[in-house]
């Protein structure tokens, strides 16, 4: 009866409508190293932590596809230290992920140019993509990427082609044999896309949150699913 109203009863996580293919937006690492005083390299270290954690959640919720967003083709900006502490991180993720676990593991695909990350790098990638394989569920992790770079290539692999379709521009991006993204995941409180999964994105559902990414839990997956589980996808329709 009075002005506020009763909080709303959480629908159980059994029956929410789960997106097919969630993007995520890993931001904010660098404001909670600061926030504690600490170098932004280990706001990096903590989020790939969280990065790994979060991943497995989404494999035990058996989403489809998930797309972590890891370092844009603009985050060359940043210093070089940042930039080599941020890819030995990621040396360090491929070298685990090949000692992991065979129940955790999902098919990876690399999206991005990877031609200029270093050797070491382009071959562990290319061993983690040929032995995950074998696996259902789809991890993409998205490096060196960025969205128009992405389209830019596909307009040149189809460079010749008399007449081009939207299938034919969906299958020569990164992502191509894959649903488009459903919901996107911004940690971190900026409400832009910096440059990821453009063309994917065209229906997507996007949930911001202010929680910086190495703060992020189960329970906040959990509430941008209910968000999306909550959404009416008209796709342009009534
Ligand atoms: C995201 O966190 C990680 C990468 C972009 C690699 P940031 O490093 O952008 O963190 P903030 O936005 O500066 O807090
Ligand atoms: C987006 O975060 C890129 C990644 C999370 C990898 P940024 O921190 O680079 O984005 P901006 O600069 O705030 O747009
Ligand atoms: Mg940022």
């Amino acid at each position: 009866m009075g002005l506020f109203k009763k909080k709303s009863k959480k629908i159980p996580l059994e029956e929410l409508v789960l997106p097919r293919h969630i993007g995520i937006v890993m931001d904010g690492n660098g404001r909670w190293a600061k926030k504690r005083g600490l170098p932004r390299m280990a706001g990096h270290s903590f989020g790939a932590e969280k990065f790994k954690k979060i991943n497995e959640y989404c494999l035990d919720r058996n989403i489809e596809v998930v797309t972590f967003y890891a370092f844009s083709t603009e985050n060359w900006k940043r210093s070089k230290e940042e930039v080599s502490n941020i890819m030995d991180l990621f040396v360090d993720y491929l070298h685990q992920w090949l000692d992991m676990d065979d129940s955790k593991n999902m098919k990876v695909r690399f999206l991005g140019d990877r031609s200029v990350l270093s050797p070491k790098a382009q071959e562990l990638m290319a061993e983690v993509e040929k032995k995950s394989q074998r696996f259902k569920n789809q991890l993409n992790i998205a490096i060196n990427y960025g969205a128009r770079s992405e389209i830019l290539r596909a307009f040149e692999l189809l460079k010749g082609k008399e007449s081009i379709t939207e299938q034919d521009i969906s299958d020569s991006l990164y992502t191509y044999g894959q649903p488009d993204v459903d919901l996107i995941i911004r940690t971190g409180g900026e409400k832009r896309l910096s440059n990821f999964l453009l063309w994917q994105a065209a229906y997507a559902e996007i949930y911001f949150t202010d929680v910086l990414w190495p703060d992020i839990s189960f329970d906040d997956i959990d509430d941008a699913l209910r968000f999306y589980s909550s959404r009416q996808r008209r796709f342009g329709g009534v």
